[in-house]
C-alpha cells in the first residue's frame, strides 16, 4: 500500500496529485515516464516489490556486447518509484551490468534531484529490481 494518502499510479498516470515535495525532474518522469513496457523475449528480467510498502517493478533488458542497449519498466507505485523507475532505464542504457548493479538508491535519487526524505526507501526499487535482473541474466543466457 503507498504511503502518505497517495493513489496508486500505474506508469503513464497524469494526475498532479501527491506531488508536492518532489522536484520538477520527478515530476516530469512521473508524468512523462521513459520507456515503459516490455521486451519480448528480453535477455534479462528483474521483478522486485518494495518490503516498505509492496509497491512492485518489473525490469526487462537487451544486452549486447555486454552492455544493456534497452532497457523498459513496469511499475505500480508512488510517483517516486515511478520516476525513479523511469530514470533508472536512462541511466543503465549503455552501460555493462555490473555497473548498473553498482548503482544505488541514492543515484537514482540524485539524479531526480533528490527525493523528499520520506520517499527515500521508494528508490531502493529501481536498485534492487536492476540487480534481480542481473542474477537473471546469466539463466537465460546459460545454453
Ligand atoms: S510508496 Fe511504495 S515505492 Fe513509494
Amino acid at each position: 500500500m503507498s504511503e502518505g494518502g497517495e493513489r496508486r499510479r500505474r506508469a503513464g498516470g497524469d494526475a498532479d496529485a501527491g506531488m508536492s515535495g518532489y522536484s520538477d525532474l520527478v515530476r516530469d518522469h512521473f508524468q512523462n515516464p521513459r520507456n515503459v513496457g516490455a521486451i519480448a523475449e528480453a535477455d534479462a528480467v528483474g521483478y522486485q516489490t518494495n518490503p516498505v510498502c509492496g509497491d512492485t517493478m518489473r525490469l526487462t533488458l537487451r544486452v549486447n556486447g555486454g552492455r544493456i542497449v534497452e532497457a523498459r519498466f513496469q511499475t505500480s507505485g508512488c510517483p517516486a518509484a515511478i520516476a525513479t523507475s523511469s530514470v533508472c532505464t536512462e541511466m543503465i542504457r549503455g552501460q555493462t551490468l555490473a555497473e548498473a548493479e553498482a548503482l544505488t538508491k541514492e543515484d537514482y535519487a540524485a539524479a531526480l534531484g533528490g527525493l523528499p526524505a520520506s520517499k527515500m526507501h521508494c528508490s531502493v526499487l529501481a536498485a534492487d529490481t536492476v540487480r534481480a535482473a542481473a542474477a537473471d541474466y546469466p539463466q537465460r543466457t546459460a545454453h
